[in-house]
């Protein structure tokens, strides 16, 4: 057997990033708040089992484009995207596209920990049930538990299952959020600033999670930390007043960038 150590096989995963297909494509993505345009012809791709982090100052439209790709915009009246968005080469504004069952597939993480006023087993079977994803309690406390483990929180929990998800703490309902975003089998993990309202400790839980959730699914993450985008993410996307500037591997991203404005946003000349 080959006993590559870890560090090894993550430096060979990284070496090949550029090989990696790509999960989700956006192709000359516009968006328009009423008459105020948030986003100019953004060409940028996800890829697969990769940690993409989006950063750039604050008002840049890094949320504005996460939000594109689960069709979270929609939410919002005043809100027009142009341009093409795919999911495994679907296009996801489709008419004939299911917007639920989209949003099950690209699921979503908030800047601040919202669990349902609910137990925390229901925080979890919330998304099964409204997708018919189980039926008998066997199945059900089964989604449960794996995606409480997968969330990092099945042990702090597993003798409280029944009590409220919001008496958790925030760094606990935080992952409680994650498990409730895998409880649906996502291929695309969404996570707008996600560490924001948490302290340190519950920082390095949550961003050594994301690392852990890469081998399962594709990551898009949105932070305002430039130390988070390095720790965590592989590729780096850097906005700039509605554009995309670079997007790059986060290594070269942050030692030799292609762009002044990159090269000038790391050094903390802006923003
Ligand atoms: N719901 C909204 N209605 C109107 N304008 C918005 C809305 N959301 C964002 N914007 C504007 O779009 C631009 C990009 O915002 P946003 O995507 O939130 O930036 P970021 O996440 O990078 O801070 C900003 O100028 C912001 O004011
Ligand atoms: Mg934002």
């Amino acid at each position: 057997m080959n006993m590559m150590s870890e560090a090894a096989v993550e430096k060979a995963l990284d070496q090949k990033m550029s090989t990696v297909p790509y999960k989700m494509t956006g192709k000359d993505v516009s968006v328009y708040y009423g008459e105020k345009r948030a986003l100019f012809d953004v060409n940028l791709n996800v890829r697969e089992n990769t940690v993409t982090a989006l950063i750039g100052p604050s008002g840049c439209g890094k949320s504005t484009f996460l939000r594109c790709l689960n069709r979270m915009n929609d939410t919002i009246d005043s809100c027009r995207v142009t341009g093409r968005i795919a999911l495994d080469e679907g296009d996801i504004y489709d008419p004939s596209i299911d917007v639920v069952e989209l949003r099950a597939r690209v699921g979503m993480v908030f800047q601040k920990p919202n669990p349902f006023p609910k137990s925390i087993y229901e925080n979890v079977t919330y998304g099964p049930k409204i997708h018919g994803l189980a039926r008998s309690k066997a199945d059900f406390d089964q989604i449960v538990e794996s995606s409480l483990q997968k969330a990092g929180l099945w042990n702090e929990v597993k003798d409280r299952l029944h009590e409220s998800g919001t008496g958790l703490s925030g760094g606990q309902q935080q992952r409680l959020c994650i498990a409730r975003a895998v409880a649906v089998s996502p291929e695309v993990i969404l996570m707008d600033e996600p560490c924001s309202a948490l302290d340190p400790i519950a920082t390095a839980k949550v961003e050594e999670l994301i690392h852990e959730l890469r081998t399962n699914y594709t990551i898009v993450i949105v932070t305002h930390s430039m130390q988070q985008a390095a720790r965590v993410s592989q590729r780096t996307a850097m906005f700039h007043l509605g554009n995309l500037v670079e997007e790059n591997d986060t290594d070269k991203m942050f030692t030799n960038p292609d762009d002044q404005r990159t090269q000038d946003y790391i050094m903390g000349r802006f923003g």
